[in-house]
């Protein structure tokens, strides 16, 4: 059977996490979209993982697979399967023919668009990984793939064609001279055809090319469990997303089956867990109704000087240190508010969720009051879910409903002994959680551990 794990907000919602926590009973763990933007923690007695690209099941000697919907840095998977090796790990990963490799130039040019669109104030604030000008090369059919690193003639060719687009692309577009970049060698065929073939070489060798669907097709005829590991989150989706302010994927359910080369039954069969914060983060650009405070330079119109709401700045900064919210791969603030149920009645719409996976209870445990968007209120109506136009969103006010606060609690304990442990007030807002997305609560983050998670629902 199958388990798929989405993002219900704006990434970062705790889905490495309930990937280890389910993880135990799972064969393979499939990532089926993004690449090394992702920044998925797993926390096992006290030892914290950070993993970017290798599956989180790897954490529990699962094996990884990298489906035809993600884009492949081959440099950072080989560096993080050593770093994960040199810790005791023994990590089996597996990456598909069909995943687009991300070139050194598409990093460049990540970087090169992101200053370009500064000038305006437009920047998405991307995680500067190559993601969004891998995905283009990918719609554009000029993209190399992990299959072209096996046949070197092919490789060849295909970066005979593309390179000189890209030379063009920063001389003639952006003014830019290859010569003074940081790193010309981005753009030079030989260099990359040696590199990249040299990756190639080491993939075959190892085993580690295979033909995605029809891996997870085997897997599940030999009665396998297989756990789609879904990255980013519904708002950051290319299609369901804020656009601009995505990423260039669909890490919605729906992503799971084009993006692993299954039928969508396969996926729509089995469980399909949204996973959600307590309150809401986001780190980059773009609206955020019920955000408190804010961050320079990601929060639009915002700056050092702040907002001039020193509650809500005040807030922001408690929840952000509470709950450790600066970037796994980044190192960035991020921005934080409070929870915008509009935007999960979205996400529950198009994912399907069968279950919710609340993480991070514990931050706001101590607060006086909570509060979440119930709804907004969008030009004199009141809307309950996302406008489909970005511009319409960042016109949207909250309208926000409070509950109580609950006291802090021992997650050790509370884990151990279950859900009627939760503080009252805190199954008050799961049970109103719940009820709006008419989808039962399978488990609950109450600290980063493995350990600290209080599971009411065996998902397989
Ligand atoms: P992902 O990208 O969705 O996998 O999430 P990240 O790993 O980027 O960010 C989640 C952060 O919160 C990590 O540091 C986790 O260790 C931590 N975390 C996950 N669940 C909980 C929880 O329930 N409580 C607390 N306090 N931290 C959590
Ligand atoms: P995980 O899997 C949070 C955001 C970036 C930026 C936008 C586009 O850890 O939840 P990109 O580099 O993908 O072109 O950036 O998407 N972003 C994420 N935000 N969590 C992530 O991944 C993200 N991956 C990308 O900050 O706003
Ligand atoms: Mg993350």
């Amino acid at each position: 059977m199958t388990v798929t794990i989405v993002g219900a907000q704006l990434g970062d919602e705790g889905k490495g996490c309930i990937v280890d926590v389910y993880g135990e009973a799972a064969d393979v763990v499939v990532r089926y979209q993004g690449g090394d933007n992702a920044g998925h923690t797993v926390v096992h007695e006290g030892e914290e993982y950070k993993l970017s690209l290798v599956p989180s099941g790897a954490v529990r000697g699962k094996v990884g697979l990298l489906a035809n919907g993600c884009v492949v840095n081959p440099e950072t998977l080989f560096n993080e399967l050593d770093a994960l090796r040199e810790r005791g790990l023994e990590p089996d990963v597996r990456v598909a023919e069909r995943a687009h490799v991300i070139f050194p130039y598409h990093r460049t040019l990540d970087g090169i668009e992101e200053e370009a669109k500064s000038e305006t104030d437009s920047e998405i604030g991307t995680t500067g990984r190559g993601i969004g000008p891998t995905y283009e090369d990918k719609a554009a059919r000029r993209g190399i793939r992990v299959g072209d690193l096996l046949a070197p003639e092919t490789l060849r060719e295909k970066l005979e064609r593309v390179v000189p687009q890209k030379r063009a692309l920063v001389e003639e577009v952006y003014g830019l001279s290859i010569g003074e970049l940081e790193s010309p060698a981005a753009f030079d065929v030989d260099t990359l055809f040696e590199t990249y073939r040299e990756f190639g070489r080491r993939l075959e060798t190892a085993g580690m090319v295979v033909d995605a669907g029809g891996y997870v097709t085997d897997a599940l005829a030999a009665g396998q469990n297989v756990m789609f590991e879904g990255a980013q989150g519904t708002v950051i989706d290319i299609d369901h997303g804020n656009y601009p302010y995505v990423t260039s994927s669909n890490p919605t359910a729906g992503g799971a089956t084009v993006g692993t080369g299954v039928a969508p039954g396969v996926v729509g069969t089995g469980e399909v867990i949204g996973i959600v914060k307590a309150y809401l983060s986001r780190v980059g650009s773009g609206p955020m109704p019920t955000e408190l405070g804010g961050v320079a330079g990601d929060t639009p119109g915002y700056d050092e000087q702040g907002a001039g709401d020193e509650q809500a700045e005040e807030l922001a900064t408690y929840i952000r240190e509470e709950g450790g919210e600066y970037g796994t791969v980044t190192g960035r603030p991020r921005r934080v508010g409070w929870l915008d149920v509009p935007m999960l009645r979205h996400a529950a719409r198009i994912s399907g969720f069968t279950g919710l996976a609340v993480n991070h209870l514990d931050v706001l445990a101590g607060l006086d009051e909570v509060r979440v968007a119930h709804s907004y209120s969008l030009d004199g109506e009141e809307v309950k879910t996302l406008p489909a136009t970005t511009e319409a969103w960042a016109r949207c006010d909250p309208n926000l409903r409070t509950f109580d606060g609950w006291p802090a609690f021992d997650a050790d304990t509370v884990a151990a002994e279950g859900y009627d442990r939760l503080p009252e007030q805190a199954r008050d807002y799961l049970t109103y959680l719940s009820n709006q997305l008419d989808t039962p609560i399978y488990c609950v983050g109450v600290g980063p551990d493995r350990e600290q998670t209080v599971v009411r629902e065996d998902v397989w």
